[in-house]
């Protein structure tokens, strides 16, 4: 595993500088393999990378759009990950509907959304275990990323593609850590002090990840990269 850490000024420069990794990174996919496979994290820190991303030329229907986890709410509601990045970038350009992959929330029955996801990324990969060419996540004040939160049965799962979370009770559909930590690039954006003891444990030699879940992300053959402003990261020194 490569690791990449960097402490950006602000949370502008933070995404300045996510747009100039995430860029090339989708440019590289496609020129290796015809096709980048990207799956978006939810919350609001990356909606300013999406925004960026709707003003860069890049050829879309090259590139295959999913979402490392989900609330279990419906595409219209204002707490969907789905909708954030639909208006915040996909919507905004010529992105063919075939290469949108939202996470299922309509069976009224978190499990079976769940499965039915698995199938999708297995159809679209063609294979039995994908390799995301990029996965964008945040991470939470309690030290959960995705939809894997502290002390929760999904930080187990490892013999599936998509589970389902549980935050506060209500379920939520998930990347499981399995999957990725098989992807080729991580990419990690943090900002806000909010943040700040949650990253020093994620980042610490060492500390429980069942409390601090984001710890269990080691995409073992692939980059992993810790893209954090200054009000998160003030603590966190990078190696000279
Ligand atoms: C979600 C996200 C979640 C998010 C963190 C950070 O569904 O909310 O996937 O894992 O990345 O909670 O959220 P903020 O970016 O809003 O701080």
């Amino acid at each position: 595993m490569e690791k990449f850490l960097e402490v950006l000024p602000s949370k502008q420069n933070l995404i300045e500088k996510a747009l100039a990794v995430v860029v090339p990174k989708i440019q590289v996919a496609i020129q290796e393999r015809d096709v980048c496979t990207i799956a978006l994290a939810g919350g609001s820190t990356p909606k300013p990378l999406y925004e960026a991303l709707s003003q860069q030329n890049l050829p879309w229907s090259k590139i295959h759009v999913f979402w490392g986890d989900e609330r279990y709410v419906a595409a219209t509601s204002p707490e969907s990950n789905q909708k954030m990045a639909v208006e915040a970038w996909l919507s905004r350009v010529e992105f063919p509907t075939a290469n949108l992959h939202p996470i299922p929330t309509g069976a009224n029955n978190p499990e079976i959304d769940a499965k039915s996801y698995e199938d999708e990324l297995r159809r679209v990969f063609e294979v039995e275990q994908p390799r995301f060419d990029l996965i964008l996540l945040g991470i939470g004040s309690d030290g959960h990323t995705a939809s894997l939160f502290p002390h929760t049965d999904a930080l187990k799962v490892r013999d599936r593609l998509v589970t389902v979370g549980s935050k506060d009770g209500r379920p939520r559909l998930t990347f499981t850590v399995s999957l990725i930590n098989y992807a080729r690039c991580v990419i990690f954006l943090v900002a806000g002090a909010d943040k700040r003891h949650a990253l020093d444990q994620v980042l610490a030699a060492s500390a429980d990840a069942m409390t601090y879940p984001s710890r269990l992300i080691q995409p073992q053959e692939g980059e992993l990269w810790m893209l954090l402003d200054e009000a998160a990261g003030a603590e966190i020194r990078v190696a000279s």
